[in-house]
């Protein structure tokens, strides 16, 4: 057999990664080719991915393993012959949506025996849930968590190669962070890369730092090294993706050590690090918790063309009270004179939020105070949601809202939303930006679609040749949260 990655798969099992994980993948890559030669065809694979942007890239990463093995991604999630799902359990429908999706395949799985089924991500790292799927679902063959989903390969290889039935392992916390796997990209001209996991913050309705564990940052030499290979591939945008960016560096993961070492490099550091990198030509970064952003890092954007002019900073609340009860660590106070900060240096930032309507003890006089601040800050794009309760977190045992009372405080807020964004996202009217042409467009025949730096969607007319390239478009027409212009350029 063609030894597709160089690793000699009858020494013994190596110990260290990634060089173990790639013995896997040669060792299904070997059970892979007898089952094409006995179908006459490579198995499928669908990857359902829910959540964040995290999710999407982790996401990415499973897909590049279970190419390399021999499986043929196909989007057809009804059709394929091993279905994975990414979960996300930020709020319970998050979870709903998965049990919707394990309903449907159950049929296909008992006409199909050989058809295969996973789950990781978030979801998956609460024992209950666990419990749940081991009694529930018996026909999932692979449970994973977070901290583990780079051993697919080691476990779908157990599963395959033993009589085993479901194989379940999810760590309570991280082991080891491993770099240099096998990956592969949505789109060749951008990408995301991790900067850092986990996080420490522990806002009191917040199901993350349970599931991600504690904030862990990737050195710089890691990321520059990831993000020069990036550029070298041909991407010309990134996303530096962490829960909370402007903590980068308190804590580097090296090998399976955390090490506290005081921060004398920071986020700002790496974005100017990143800068320097010529083929890269945007920069774009996600999330901003509001207590961390520094000075530095609006002066860093301001002499920085290349970084996006795009921030998104969660508020959750207008209330300095519900704010507290958060444990958010920012008065309403705070955050507006952050956001005159921000706009003093960055005129023309777009600013993004995340919403949340009906935490536990919110009154009407603190949602007024949550439209107040959406009207101050003049958000781009705000993400509105309805509170979710999440076992585990001490917001769970507060004394919960009635859900009427919420759903009619949901829909004031997102009423202002609404309007406040829909004027705000449209002050570019007539002007002249340069945008990333991403795909063709869906609805308009003959017409693609581009991002600008502040992340706000352009349709203009141009065939798909354009796709990856900066193209220079007028904005002719506002159309709510996107616009239709005309290259000029
Ligand atoms: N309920 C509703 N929304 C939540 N988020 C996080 N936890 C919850 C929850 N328990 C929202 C926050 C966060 C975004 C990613 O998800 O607004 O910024
Ligand atoms: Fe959750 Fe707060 Fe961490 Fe964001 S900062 S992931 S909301 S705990």
């Amino acid at each position: 057999m063609d030894n597709i990655l160089n690793t000699n798969i009858n020494d013994h099992i190596p110990t260290e990664e990634p060089a173990r994980q790639l013995y896997f993948m040669d060792k299904c890559h070997e059970i892979i080719e007898d089952y094409i030669a006995r179908k006459g065809k490579s198995p499928s694979f669908h990857v359902a991915t829910f959540g964040c942007q995290m999710n999407a890239h982790d996401s990415e990463k499973l897909i590049g393993i279970l190419e390399k093995i021999g499986f043929k991604e196909t989007d057809d999630e009804a059709k394929a012959d091993f279905v994975i799902f990414n979960t996300c359990t930020v709020r319970e429908n998050a979870n709903q949506k998965l049990y919707g999706h394990l309903g449907a395949l159950k049929k296909r799985k008992e006409t199909n025996p050989d058809m295969l089924i996973g789950i990781c991500g978030c979801m998956m790292q609460q024992p209950e849930i666990v419990d749940y799927i081991r009694d529930k679902y018996k026909f999932v063959d692979l449970v994973f968590g977070t901290f583990n989903f780079y051993k697919m390969a080691e476990l779908l290889y157990t599963r395959l190669s033993e009589e085993k039935g479901q194989i379940i392992e999810v760590l309570a916390a991280p082991e080891k962070n491993v770099e240099r796997l096998p990956e592969k990209r949505k789109y060749a001209f951008k990408s995301g890369v991790n900067i850092m996991y986990g996080c420490n913050n522990f806002c009191t309705y917040c199901i993350v730092p349970y599931v991600r564990g504690r904030e862990r940052s990737r050195t710089p030499e890691d990321i520059l090294n990831e993000v020069n290979q990036l550029a070298d591939e041909g991407c010309v945008e990134i996303m530096l993706l962490g829960q909370n960016v402007n903590s980068y560096g308190v804590n580097f993961l090296q090998e399976s050590e955390i090490i506290n070492n005081n921060p004398d490099y920071d986020f700002p550091d790496l974005l100017e690090d990143v800068c320097k990198i010529d083929k890269i030509k945007r920069i774009r970064f996600m999330t901003s918790h509001p207590k961390d952003l520094s000075d530095k890092l609006i002066d860093v954007i301001a002499r920085n063309p290349k970084i996006a002019r795009h921030i998104h900073l969660p508020v959750q609340s207008g209330s300095s009270k519900i704010l507290k009860a958060m444990n958010r660590r920012y008065t309403k106070e705070d955050y507006l004179a952050l956001v005159d900060k921000i706009r003093a240096k960055l005129p023309d930032v777009s600013l993004t939020t995340d919403i949340m309507v009906g935490f536990p003890g919110e009154t009407v006089e603190d949602i007024e105070d949550t439209i107040d601040v959406v009207k101050y800050a003049k958000y781009d794009q705000a993400f509105t949601f309805i509170y979710s309760i999440r076992t585990g977190t001490p917001a769970a045992k507060m004394e919960q809202l009635s859900p009427d009372f919420v759903n009619d405080n949901f829909n004031k807020v997102l009423e202002v939303v609404r309007e406040t964004c829909a004027t705000v996202s449209a002050r570019f009217e007539g002007e002249t930006k340069e945008v990333l042409v991403e795909c063709e467009n869906d609805h308009m025949d003959g017409y693609v679609t581009g991002r600008m730096d502040n992340n706000i969607l352009v349709h203009f007319p141009g065939n798909k040749d354009l796709i990856g390239s900066f193209v220079t478009v007028k904005l002719d027409s506002a159309k709510g949260f996107y616009y239709i212009g005309h290259q000029v350029d």
